[in-house]
């Protein structure tokens, strides 16, 4: 296969470019808020680095492009593949396949073929950009087939996947007809990097059921075209965040001035606060059901207490989403019409995703975070609070769901379906004494310093090198 001479050694492949496009001509590109630009990007600016996505708009025909620093390569789908690929097989399929099947999956011949596809053509869009034994990273459920094509395209890469989701267990992912396809797709890398000990345990056990491969600890033996057999390694590494980041923006005067300002705005009453994307796995109904029935009987007041619940706009042409935004949106108003004063408001609810800035304002003005996902892989939102907390206070609810409960042991931990486990959980939050709080919260930013995205980064790239090393 012929190759363009800018050639790079490290290619990222995601859905997503970590730009947006936009119609202002005098800005087309802006960079996406996502988490993976920060954590790729000390990766990316220090080798000849490419990234292959999808520039998030229809039938958008772009050459490769260079912003701030790095090779973008953007990958078109037409209207119809959004549809298929992106709302269909990835965001109606496997998301909540891969999240315990907390809304119903759909199994759709039309929508398989289309994700086989579109894989298929970020496959050959990395392949075409890869120089000669490059490291091709590969992440997340919308690209699972991306590993094993590339391989077939270019055996001489070094190919690693990132799940950033669950992998779920065995009993659940058996429902999918395309099984053995998908773990096949994943197999073609070489590292297969899961959240959780857990997701790469589920993982393997998958492979043994379907192929009889041998897995162990960590480390799968995958058979050869030509006959041979190579070692694929399958293990967890939670991701994190660019912590120094947030704990830079946290100790700006400007920023604690615009925490100040919230506060206020708000009455001085203790801040409660839930920032998710608007998704049925995030456990958000549940969260405002205990909210509500604590309001109702009186254990909260709403003169001494708010919850500001930010949902930004997610994948709103799915139907699970469109029902999952009417359920929300009655409930705050039920709760607020049943619960406000003329002067004081129970839920502060916000339908907009925000600028980083005016998150961490946000982290700083609230007294205790409600994580109280369903099933979440890793959860960040979790990490950015903590990173945030400079003051060494607040408290953390966290969902044993989530994948930071791993590591955020010293948060306050929470089944989200047990609504009566979950109201006292927010009652002791609310009430714990500033002692009991700093106690946990240095606890969990001690552990968020230790482990932050450029270890996660650092920590993969080592393993793949180490493969590349086997195979000469
Ligand atoms: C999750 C997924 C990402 C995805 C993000 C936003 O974090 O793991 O792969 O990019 O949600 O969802 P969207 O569908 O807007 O890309």
């Amino acid at each position: 296969m012929s190759r363009p001479p800018a050639a790079a050694d490290v290619v990222v492949v995601s859905n997503r470019l970590p730009v947006d496009h936009s119609d202002d001509p005098a800005e087309p590109w802006r960079r996406s808020p996502g988490g993976l630009v920060a954590a790729l990007e000390p990766v990316m600016r220090s080798t000849e680095g490419a990234w292959v996505g999808w520039p998030g708009t229809a039938d958008l025909e772009v050459a490769p492009f260079d912003f701030d620093g790095m090779r973008l390569v953007p990958v078109t789908l037409t209207a119809e593949e959004i549809e298929l690929y992106y709302e269909g097989f990835s965001n109606d399929t496997i998301w909540p396949l891969y999240h315990d099947v907390i809304s119903p999956p759909g199994y759709h011949r039309e929508w398989w073929d289309a994700y086989v596809r579109v894989n298929r053509r970020f496959a050959e869009a990395a392949a075409a950009v890869a120089a000669e034994g490059a490291t091709v990273w590969v992440h997340d459920y919308q690209l699972q087939l991306v590993p094993r094509m590339l391989r077939e395209l270019r055996a001489d890469l070094v190919i690693g996947y990132f799940h950033h989701i669950p992998f779920p267990a065995y009993g659940l992912y058996s429902q999918l007809p395309w099984r053995r396809q998908v773990l096949d797709g994943l197999l073609g890398a070489d590292v297969i990097g899961f959240q959780r000990v857990a997701d790469a345990g589920n993982f393997a056990r998958a492979v043994r059921r379907q192929f009889s491969y041998e897995t162990r600890a960590g480390a799968i033996t995958v058979p050869t075209a030509d006959g041979g057999r190579r070692i694929a390694i399958a293990k967890a590494y939670p991701i994190s965040i660019d912590v120094s980041l947030y704990d830079e923006l946290a100790r700006r005067p400007d920023i604690q001035a615009r925490a100040r300002e919230i506060r206020e705005g708000l009455g001085d009453r203790k801040i409660l606060l839930g920032v998710d994307r608007l998704d049925y796995t995030k456990g958000i109904r549940h969260r405002l059901k205990a909210y509500g029935e604590l309001l109702a009987e009186g254990r909260l007041n709403v003169e001494d207490v708010t919850l500001v619940q930010v949902a930004s706009p997610s994948r709103e042409r799915v139907g699970a989403y469109m029902q999952l935004r009417d359920e929300i949106e009655q409930a705050v108003g039920r709760i607020n019409g049943e619960t406000d004063t003329v002067d004081y408001s129970a839920v502060r609810y916000l339908h907009h995703s925000y600028p980083r800035e005016e998150m961490v304002a946000l982290y700083l003005a609230a007294d205790v975070m409600l994580v109280t996902a369903l099933r979440d892989g890793m959860n960040l939102v979790a990490k950015e609070y903590v990173a945030s907390r400079v003051g060494v206070d607040g408290v953390l609810v966290l969902s044993e769901f989530a994948g930071a409960a791993d590591e955020l042991t010293q948060a306050i931990k929470v089944n989200p379906h047990d609504i009566d486990g979950l109201k006292d959980a927010i009652l002791a939050a609310v009430e714990l004494s500033p002692k009991d709080q700093t106690r946990r919260m240095r606890a969990l930013r001690r552990r968020v310093r230790e482990h932050d995205v450029a270890d996660w980064s650092e920590r993969f790239m080592l393993d793949l090198e180490y493969l590349r090393g086997q195979r000469a």
